[in-house]
């Protein structure tokens, strides 16, 4: 069939059956343009392959599954990737698996697999892109196949398409609100004078942050974020020299700042000199990252021409979902 596209969906859980919901939601517009077909879908305990391709009712079902529940069906494989990919031949790997800053496993190892294959890879998870960009970009190159990753940064707001179409100037700078469970924390510390423990619990109970939020207070989504970015603007660092500062406010600290009009977020940046770092800043009320308040994200990016701001939201399940998406859809164009 013309510009038929088969698809292996790796990692099965919160975005991973919003993705495959939302592919049967908008199966009718999505006809128009390629006939994708999900032909593999792995959890971290097994996975299924159907080379024909899974109906919109079958993929329905699945995603009726409780969380690690594919190795439930009778059809089901241990999860071996090699084996999904000599049985289904997807071309287009979808890689929702957890983020591990300090391996990158396991979406490192599946992502390079999936480039190696031929096939584009559309990531979500942020940390093997945070931990080795350019080579994966250089071996995407080298495969003639595409990396599609705008759910990584800032999710609900075009900010990585904005970014890769600055192509006659240069970036210098990027100061960012990059993570949403953080800066919840921060506005709740500011507006109700709480501690912080008890503005993490309330992320907590409106579902924003994990149960174990460290990735969040110990600054390493902000840091993945900063990398992304800056290698996107063609500014080269590497995670392992993003400086952290975990997220650690007084609620003395908050009064001060109030007292001098001032506020704390909790800022991921690129410097001009190449120094990046996430650490808790005081910001004059006049900056405009200042008012960026809640569950909302932000960036400043400073350019040879000027300065540019956006304010949106970051990545939640739907926008992630639609994201990765807008990527499969991107990278069959
Ligand atoms: N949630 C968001 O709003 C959001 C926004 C932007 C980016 N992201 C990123 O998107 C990715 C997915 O997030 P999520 O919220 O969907 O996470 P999640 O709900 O924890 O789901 C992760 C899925 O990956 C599976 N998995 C774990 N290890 C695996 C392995 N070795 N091989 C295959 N599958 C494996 C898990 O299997 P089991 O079900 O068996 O545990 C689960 O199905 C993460 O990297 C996250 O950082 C999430």
């Amino acid at each position: 069939m013309l510009n038929e596209r088969k698809i292996a969906v790796i990692g099965f859980g919160s975005i991973g059956r919003t993705f495959v919901r939302l592919l049967t939601a908008k199966s009718h517009y999505i006809k128009k343009l390629a006939e994708l077909r999900v032909v593999a879908v792995a959890d971290s305990k097994g996975m299924v392959l159907k080379p024909s391709g899974f109906s919109d009712y079958e993929l329905i079902k699945l995603c009726e599954l409780p969380l690690s529940g594919l190795r439930s069906l009778p059809e089901s494989l241990d999860l071996d990737i090699d084996l999904l990919y000599s049985e289904v031949q997807p071309d287009i790997h979808v890689e929702l698996t957890p983020a591990n800053y300090e391996t990158g496993e396991p979406g490192l190892s599946n992502i390079v697999n999936a480039i190696n294959n031929h096939a584009h890879v559309v990531t979500a998870n942020k940390a093997p892109l945070a931990l080795r960009f350019s080579e994966l970009m250089d071996l995407a190159r080298k495969n003639e196949v595409k990396i599609g990753f705008r759910s990584t940064v800032m999710g609900g707001t075009p900010l990585i398409d904005m970014l890769l179409s600055i192509r006659s100037y240069s970036v210098e700078s990027i100061h960012g609100i990059l993570n949403a469970t953080t800066n919840f924390m921060l506005t709740e510390m500011h507006e109700k004078l709480i501690p912080m423990e008890e503005a993490l619990r309330r992320a907590q109970a409106i579902g924003i942050a994990e149960t174990d939020p460290r990735l969040d207070l110990d600054g390493w989504d902000s840091a993945a974020k900063i990398v992304i970015l800056s290698n996107v603007v063609r500014r080269e660092i590497k995670l392992q020299n993003v400086i952290r500062e975990p997220l650690k406010v007084e609620l003395s600290d908050i009064a001060e700042c109030l007292r001098n009009n001032n506020v704390i977020k909790y800022v991921a940046a690129l410097e001009p000199d190449g120094k990046a770092y996430v650490k808790p800043m005081k910001l004059s009320r006049r900056d405009p990252l200042a008012g960026v308040d809640g569950t909302l994200n932000a960036v400043r990016i400073g350019t040879t021409i000027g300065e540019i701001t956006l304010v949106g939201k970051g990545g939640g399940r739907i926008e992630t979902a639609h994201n990765v998406l807008d990527d499969v859809i991107g990278v069959m164009l």
